[in-house]
């Protein structure tokens, strides 16, 4: 009887992707635990790279010098989406590898699909996930019209380079990386090892055809990209869809871009008919309203080089319980409370008994330190109970000391408000602007009790 070949495994951190021999309670390399699986591998022993011959090099491979080398002029192109090109620093970069994770029905099939019916080029869209007919009929929802755009639905890597090979696109995109298994090795789709496997096959087809690939990634609960943590290595460029389910805003950032800046964001609104680009962010995130409230004001803030208006809303109120609550949509939640300690420690307002609620409206999350005194000037409106004057913006960082700092781009952010029809901007003392050059009244203050005076003084 012919023995058995016997097959190998190894144990693998779900986490972080490292192989270890056994199985560990803790992974000793990301120190997660209950991450160790065992996962089967190839069981065809080839000898190491550096040992194989000498004798089969192959001529195509060789170094250069990097002054000889030429850059291509056509480099990228457009996604003929104005808020996808740019995130990705201004289109879409030939044999490029692109990974875009987002939460489940947050939008990233939808988006895709999208992007590939509007293509001018030929796109090859593979769904993994959904049968031709949920395609289709997704397709017909958005209700764009493409000769060029191919769809297959397959999970075989080799059977997919097959059909690659056919018909020659020129982007490939890849509904989910997840979905994706490769013969070459044993293990079930969307395991580490296959993960990895497919990506590297696709970055490897993506970096010789010079084809650029874009792979949809599923996030795990946590919120960050499933499978190993080397894929965000190995792929140029990491977008992430985020937005509230409760909301139609949706955003899309850069969280690392070989090829521009990771500053930039997109916006998209969702529709009946897909996602609709934002370009005037400021005229949707400014609600419309007749009557002013209290706890309402408006921050100038920047994302990427684009200026756009918030609007943060607070609400103080006396804790009912003993522990007094803080939260907040949109804003991080511990430099809330640091804005508090300098409002009670610096400034002497009593807000430590107070219930403390914040909340950016249109359901987005931004980063500036700029919307500080924004953030400030809502609380102590919502606390005073005086709603702020109609038209006024703020932008400002706050230090530990409760004085107003200057914050980049201040240009840019006060023509933002004088254009969206603000007539006051409160700004920092210490930022160089001449306020003679702007239509819009500029406010220079140096310390939060001056904003106070001047507020509701
Ligand atoms: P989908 O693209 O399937 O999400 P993901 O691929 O990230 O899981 O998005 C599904 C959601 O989008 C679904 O809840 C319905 C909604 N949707 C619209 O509101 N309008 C549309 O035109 C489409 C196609 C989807
Ligand atoms: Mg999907």
């Amino acid at each position: 009887m012919a023995s058995k070949p016997k097959t190998k495994t190894a144990f693998f951190c779900q986490n972080c992707g490292t192989q270890h021999s056994k199985w560990l309670g803790q992974c000793n390399s990301c120190n997660e635990w209950n991450t160790i699986v065992e996962e089967l591998i190839s069981n065809t022993s080839t000898p190491s790279a550096w040992q194989s011959p000498k004798s089969t090099i192959n001529k195509s491979v060789k170094a250069h010098k990097i002054d000889s080398l030429q850059t291509d002029e056509n480099q990228r192109f457009s996604s003929l989406n104005a808020e996808f090109d740019r995130v990705l620093g201004g289109g879409i970069v030939q044999g490029s590898v692109t990974l875009i994770g987002g939460e489940p029905g947050i939008g990233k099939s939808t988006l895709l699909l999208q992007i590939s019916l509007r293509l001018k080029v030929k796109c090859l869209y593979i769904s993994g996930e959904e049968s031709e007919q949920q395609v289709k009929l997704r397709a017909e929802r958005i209700g764009i019209q493409n000769q060029d755009c191919y769809l297959l639905t397959a999970t075989k890597s080799q059977e997919i380079f097959q059909q690659i090979a056919l018909t020659e696109p020129d982007i490939v995109i890849i509904d989910s990386i997840q979905t994706l298994h490769s013969e070459i090795l044993d293990s079930a789709p969307g395991s580490v090892s296959q993960i990895r496997q497919c990506a590297s096959e696709f970055i490897q087809f993506a970096k010789e055809s010079n084809t650029p690939v874009i792979l949809i990634g599923h996030i795990t609960k946590d919120g960050n990209l499933a499978g190993p943590k080397i894929l965000e290595h190995m792929v140029d460029t990491v977008l992430q869809f985020e937005g509230d389910r409760h909301h139609v805003y949706r955003i899309l950032r850069a969280n690392k871009n070989r090829f521009g800046s990771t500053a930039e964001i997109g916006i998209y609104e969702m529709q009946g008919a897909g996602l609709k680009e934002v370009l005037n962010p400021s005229e949707i995130l400014l609600s419309k309203r007749d009557s002013y409230l209290s706890g309402n004001a408006i921050a100038s803030s920047l994302e990427g080089i684009r200026p756009m208006l918030v609007e943060i809303q607070a609400l103080v109120s006396t804790a009912v319980y003993g522990t007094p609550q803080r939260s907040t949509t949109g804003f991080d939640a511990r430099r809330l409370n640091m804005l508090l300690a300098v409002l009670e420690k610096r400034c002497g307002f009593r807000l430590g008994a107070k219930d403390v609620f914040l909340n950016i409206t249109g359901g987005i999350r931004i980063d500036d330190p700029a919307i500080d005194l924004a953030v400030i000037a809502a609380i102590l409106s919502s606390s005073e109970d005086i709603p702020l004057a109609n038209k006024i913006c703020f932008a400002a960082e706050v230090g530990l000391s409760g004085e107003i700092r200057p914050v980049a781009r201040m240009e840019q952010r006060i023509s933002e408000a004088e254009k969206m029809g603000l007539n006051q901007i409160f700004i920092s003392s210490h930022s160089k602007i001449k306020a003679g050059d702007y239509a819009i009244e500029v406010i220079s203050c140096g310390k939060i009790e001056e904003v106070f005076e001047r507020l509701f003084g």
